[in-house]
């Protein structure tokens, strides 16, 4: 392969989109998951691991500290009998800020673990006060050094009772896994709710954790002297389906969306439907269909169950084709608007206004040159130019890889002509 950083996606345009696609393993399941292993001496196998660079990277920082395995085909197999180093340098937290997830099971299992602290976000600030605050109530010294944070304890981490000021997916999951090797019980309150920490559950219970409250906002953590490898199968990625649910409400396409859960996306299908698309649902599929005229909408992005923050972007690409204004309301993050001015450079009418965007539709769509900012970004503009009059150029694909598995594969199945060109 060559410089993936130096990637880029050509698009043509207009062309139908129809058939099936299968949605892959959560990306943001598989992150927490693979961090998991740093709990136990193991063996794993984990099955649906997207190959995408984000999860490449994790798998890198954990071969870095001392595990054994390969990344293969969607499937891991990895072991760690024995940590031999507690750093996680500079190069893993550059592309990934998911290392922050090494912190809370390093520590757990180690007492000293060593972080590069996570680069500035293009989506805007993403504190890690909660994972800090909770670890420290645990017994974790914390202390920061200009590039790294450095967590030191004496083992085994204590049980504490913490309730999350706010709700913070990954903060949930860092100290879920910690609590798990603590002494005593672990109360956690105000916890999210987001599938894939539901998916982490599952997988600790299985390494023998004794966890109550799954899919709650309170759960609570026996921790224990040790545990176990395991298998575990990754949830499919909630936000993967949406970006084909939505690409199959454009225009007159028709896809058929296999391998997920309805139940994780209800909050976009009902925006969709209320807008007068037409979405129908099965177990494990979801048919989506294309309508040339369809209402505006007033979204406000939250936790889930709530619309997420991760389809934002491409949702916007949707609306700039609604009859009239839409409004969305962007409340997890406070630069994740990037998008709107490179879907404006293809003919949208967005503004920005601190949280808000107004999106006046429907617009025509022209290719054009343009930027991705950040990974759902990326997807917004493909869905943009898979909808343009002629070709769209998108830089900086990178960002696309680093969450979204083979997806200009999945769209040229579907009928699309998406090209990734590496410099
Ligand atoms: N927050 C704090 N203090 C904390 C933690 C979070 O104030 O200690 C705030 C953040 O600043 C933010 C809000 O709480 O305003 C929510 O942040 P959260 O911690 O929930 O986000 P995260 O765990 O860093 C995960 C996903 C993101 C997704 C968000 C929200 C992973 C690896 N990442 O991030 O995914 O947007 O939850 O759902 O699970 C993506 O995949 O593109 C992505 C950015």
């Amino acid at each position: 392969m060559g410089n993936i950083k130096n990637t880029k996606i050509i698009i043509n345009g207009k062309k139908r989109l129809a058939g099936r696609v299968r949605i892959g393993g959560a990306k943001n399941a598989a992150l927490p998951e693979l961090s998991a292993v740093l709990l136990s001496k193991g063996p794993f196998c984990f099955h649906d691991v997207p190959e995408v660079e984000d999860l490449k990277v994790m798998f890198q920082a954990l071969s870095n500290l001392g595990a054994e395995g390969n990344f293969i085909s969607n499937t891991v197999h990895i072991s760690l009998p024995e940590i031999k180093s507690a750093l996680v340098p500079r190069e893993i937290v550059e592309t990934s800020r998911a290392s922050i997830l090494i912190l809370g099971p390093l520590v757990a299992r180690n007492g000293y673990a060593k972080v590069s602290k996570p680069g500035g976000c293009p989506i805007g600030e993403r504190k890690i006060n909660y994972h800090l605050a909770g670890l420290e109530k645990m017994g974790v010294e914390i202390t920061e050094d200009h590039d790294h944070i450095i967590a030191v304890a004496h083992k085994p981490l204590k049980a504490i009772d913490y309730s999350f000021p706010s709700k913070s997916v990954t903060g949930t999951e860092n100290l879920i896994m910690a609590a798990a090797l603590a002494e005593g019980t672990t109360i956690l309150r105000n916890c999210a709710l987001e599938p894939e920490v539901g998916d982490l559950i599952d997988l600790l219970v299985k390494m023998g954790a004794g966890i109550e409250g799954k899919n709650t906002e309170t759960i609570s953590i026996k921790g224990q002297s040790s545990l176990t490898g395991t298998h575990h199968r990754v949830i499919p990625d909630r936000i993967e389906m949406g970006t084909y649910v939505i690409a199959g409400c454009l225009e007159d396409n028709e896809i058929i969306v296999e391998n997920t859960d309805p139940d994780y996306i209800r909050s976009l299908l009902d925006i969709l439907n209320q807008s007068g698309l037409h979405t129908e649902t099965g177990n494990n599929w979801i048919k989506a269909h294309g309508n040339h005229s369809f209402k505006p909408a007033a979204v406000e992005t939250e936790p889930f169950p709530g619309f997420p923050t991760d389809l934002q972007a491409q949702l916007t690409t949707f609306l700039t084709q609604a009859e009239g204004a839409s409004r969305i309301k962007e409340n997890i993050f406070n630069n994740r608007f990037q998008h709107c001015k490179e879907l404006n450079k293809m003919g949208a009418h967005i503004e920005v206004d601190g949280d808000v965007s107004i999106i006046h539709g429907k617009s025509l769509l022209h290719g054009t040159h343009i930027h991705a900012t950040d990974l759902r970004a990326s997807a917004a503009l493909i869905l943009g130019g898979l909808i343009a009059q002629g070709q769209t150029v998108m830089e900086n694909a990178f960002q696309l890889l680093r969450g979204y598995e083979n997806m200009p594969g999945k769209l040229g199945d579907l009928g699309a002509d998406v090209k990734l060109i590496e410099d």
